[in-house]
C-alpha cells in the first residue's frame, strides 16, 4: 500500500488549532504535497449531520454514553469514507481532532473511562495518526479566548469538565510520547508554527 501521512491536531477549546492547521496546510501544499484537510466530528456528509446532533445546545438531555457513541459513529464513517482512501492514495491527511479528543472529553471529562477506548477500537479500525500535535493551553485561558462567540453544547460544559479534559490530554501526552507532540500554545503564532513545522518535516523526510 502506498501510504500517505496522517497528522491530527488536538487541544482544548480556544487553543488555536484552526490557525495552526491553516499554516501547516499552506506550507505542505507549497512544498508540493497533496494535502487533505478534514475535521471531527464531521468531514463527510453523514458525519457532519452527526456533528449537528452532538453540538446542538437544544440536546441537553443527551446521555454521556450516547455522546461517546455518536462521536465514534462520526469517526467510523470519516475513517472509511475519507481518511483511509486518501492515505492509500499517498496523500497527507490533516484532521482537526481525532480519537484523542474522545479519550480527553468523554473518557476523562465525562468520566466514562475505558469504555471510550473500547468503542473507538472499532471506529478507528487500526487507522492511527503518525503524528498528533497537542496544543496545550490552560483551560481558563482557552475559555477566555472563545468568550465572545456563541457556545456549542460541549463548550457550555462546566469549568471543572474542561479542567478534566485538559488533564486527560496531559496523561495522553505522557502515555504516547512518540506520537504526541505537546506544544505550549501560549507562545506566538509564529513560534508555535515553527515548532510544529520542524517536527513534521523531520518525520516526513524519513
Ligand atoms: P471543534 O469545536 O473543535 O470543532 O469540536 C467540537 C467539540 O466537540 C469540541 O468541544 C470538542 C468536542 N469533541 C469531543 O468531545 N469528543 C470528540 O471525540 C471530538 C472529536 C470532539
Amino acid at each position: 500500500m502506498n501510504r500517505g501521512f496522517f497528522i491530527t491536531f488536538e487541544g482544548g477549546d480556544g487553543s488555536g488549532k484552526s490557525t495552526q492547521i491553516g499554516i501547516l496546510r499552506d506550507s505542505l501544499t507549497a512544498k508540493g504535497y497533496d494535502v487533505v484537510l478534514t475535521r471531527e466530528p464531521g468531514g463527510t456528509e453523514i458525519s457532519e449531520k452527526i456533528r449537528e446532533l452532538i453540538l446542538d445546545p437544544a440536546n441537553s438531555e443527551m446521555d454521556d454514553m450516547t455522546e461517546a457513541f455518536l462521536y465514534a459513529a462520526a469517526r467510523a464513517q470519516l475513517v472509511r469514507q475519507l481518511i483511509k482512501p486518501a492515505l492509500e492514495e499517498g496523500k497527507v491527511v490533516i484532521c482537526d481532532r481525532f480519537v484523542d479528543s474522545s479519550i480527553a472529553y468523554q473518557a476523562y471529562g465525562r468520566g466514562l473511562g475505558d469504555a471510550v477506548g473500547v468503542i473507538n477500537t472499532y471506529a478507528v479500525d487500526d487507522c492511527m495518526p503518525d503524528l498528533t500535535i497537542l496544543l496545550k493551553l490552560d483551560p481558563e485561558k482557552g475559555s477566555g479566548r472563545i468568550a465572545g462567540r456563541e457556545h456549542d453544547r460541549i463548550e457550555q460544559a462546566s469549568d471543572e469538565f474542561h479542567r478534566k479534559v485538559y488533564e486527560g490530554y496531559l496523561k495522553l501526552e505522557e502515555m504516547y510520547p512518540g506520537r504526541i507532540l505537546g506544544v505550549d500554545a501560549s507562545g506566538t503564532i509564529q513560534e508555535i508554527a515553527e515548532e510544529i513545522s520542524l517536527r513534521v518535516e523531520g518525520l516526513m523526510e524519513r
